[in-house]
């Protein structure tokens, strides 16, 4: 069964950049024979999280349909890609709500070199494994066009060992967790 992987987009803003890149990875994805799904939070209700869903005494009854939705595809995913830039030497705000609140999920890979170094231990916390690449992209706008073509060989090539990567950390994670359930 193909693994499923969610890419995060990082950002809200009209013109955003991160939409192209989305569009990128998600074509490698698919080309690599795996299942992707864009999470996409200019496209959530989005609100800030006040409780995050481990606080709430019944999910449920308490917690916005969004957050349900985000958090039962996060459970059913295989791995995860973020795409996102960095705001303010770090996390952008919109990337961190959807994340905050969830529950553990077990692997994340991302772009950006500050928010890089940022969102690896973010992502260690939420009990992911992070893949040793990343892939920074400077000038998005000239090597990525708007409909999401790479123009730029060496950001296509290491898109492209990232995602293997990814799928090599999924099939690997999906394999042991069938034999031997995740400690409590
Ligand atoms: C609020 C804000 C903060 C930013 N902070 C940084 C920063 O700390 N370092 C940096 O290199 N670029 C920074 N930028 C530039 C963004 O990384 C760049 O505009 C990028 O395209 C934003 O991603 P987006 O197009 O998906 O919104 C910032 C942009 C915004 C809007």
């Amino acid at each position: 069964m193909p693994s499923k992987i969610l890419i995060f987009l990082g950002s809200v803003r009209p013109g955003r950049l991160v939409e192209r890149v989305g569009i990128a990875v998600k074509n490698i994805v698919i080309a690599q024979g795996m299942e992707p799904e864009i999470i996409d939070p200019a496209e959530l209700p989005f609100e800030v999280v006040k409780v995050p869903l481990f606080f709430m005494k019944d999910p449920e009854k308490e917690a916005p349909e969004w957050l349900l939705e985000t958090n039962k595809k996060i459970q059913d995913a295989d791995g995860f890609i973020v795409v996102s830039a960095e705001y303010n030497c770090s996390i952008p705000p919109a990337l961190s709500n959807i994340n905050n609140s969830n529950s553990p999920f077990d692997i994340g890979t991302y772009g950006g070199i500050r928010a890089t170094v940022i969102l690896r231990p973010f992502l260690s916390e939420l009990g992911t494994v992070t893949v040793p690449t990343f892939v920074s992209i400077v000038n998005a706008t000239e090597n990525i066009k708007e409909d999401g073509t790479c123009v730029n060989e060496r950001i296509s090539n290491n898109l492209t060992k990232l995602v293997k990567e990814v799928g090599w950390y999924a099939t690997a994670i999906g394999n042991h967790k069938v034999g031997v359930p995740p400690p409590q």
